[in-house]
């Protein structure tokens, strides 16, 4: 039995049925570096935030209202700590599953010295659902999602209408969800996805220059940064594109 059998799993639960929920992710046990593991020993108690606290309150974790941008999966969290560093009148929240990730993303925060960051290691689903306040965000970004190529998997694929309600709800009004995927497939289903939802525009528009009123993509924004991966995406001459939407109720 899957989620999607059920309106909402406390209902299942309510039955005493079994609910598989379908993750986005494959948890891999990779071994952690030692480098990663002293970072996470050192750095966890004041960089880290834990499902187990429950609703979070930005003002009080960092100290300033800022505003705040959520970053889902960041991997080894290299775009997430530039992306920090050079935003300092800006608050970062990173959430990302993968341990030896976490603990990257840690050491090259300690060393690019910022004090805007804070991640959870936790499935965001579950942090969007428990940890995050409605209204609450200014900025989500999801960079390179797993594609989950074949189409058995798509359903594994993080961009599902319930995630992006769920998104919505986490954002100001006027906030922004920011996709940017190598995978064209998984482009063109952000948009039907994200086409379909109540509540978003799509500002490819609103950003792009006139000649482009139609587009549906956006250029690499500038603040984005352009992570090793991608540049050697883009000598092979493979494509990226960056979605954005706006919530607008
Ligand atoms: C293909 S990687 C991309 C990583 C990074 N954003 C980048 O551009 O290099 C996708 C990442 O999303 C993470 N991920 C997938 N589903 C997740 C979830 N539900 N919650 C948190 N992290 C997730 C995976 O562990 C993986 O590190």
């Amino acid at each position: 039995m899957t989620e999607q059998d059920h309106k909402t799993i406390e209902q299942a639960k309510a039955e005493g049925k079994y609910i598989r929920t379908i993750k986005s992710f494959v948890k891999r046990e990779g071994r952690l570096t030692k480098g990663q593991q002293a970072a996470l020993d050192q750095h966890w108690s004041t960089m880290g935030l834990e499902h187990a606290q429950g609703l979070v309150n930005f003002e009080q974790v960092f100290g300033n209202n800022n505003p705040v941008v959520l970053e889902i999966g960041f991997g080894m969290g290299a775009s997430l700590v530039e992306m920090a560093k050079n935003a300092p009148d800006k608050n970062f929240v990173g959430i990302e599953v993968h341990l030896p990730g976490v603990g990257a993303c840690l050491s090259s925060a300690n060393e690019a010295g910022v004090d805007n960051l804070k991640v959870y290691e936790h499935d965001a689903v579950e942090i969007l659902r428990d940890c995050i306040a409605d209204q609450s965000i200014d900025t989500i970004q999801l960079f390179f999602p797993d594609p989950w190529h074949k189409t058995r998997h798509h359903k594994r694929r993080i961009v599902q209408s319930a995630f992006v309600q769920s998104l919505r709800s986490k954002l100001k009004i006027g906030g922004v969800f920011h996709m940017a995927t190598d995978w064209e497939n998984y482009a063109e289903h952000m948009i039907e996805v994200m086409d379909q939802e109540e509540g978003f525009i799509n500002i490819a528009s609103d950003i792009n220059s006139d000649e482009n009123a139609h587009s549906i993509f956006v250029e690499r924004p500038e603040h984005r940064p352009l992570t090793k991966f991608e540049q050697r995406g883009h000598r092979l001459g493979h494509g990226v594109w960056d979605i954005m939407y706006k919530r607008v109720s």
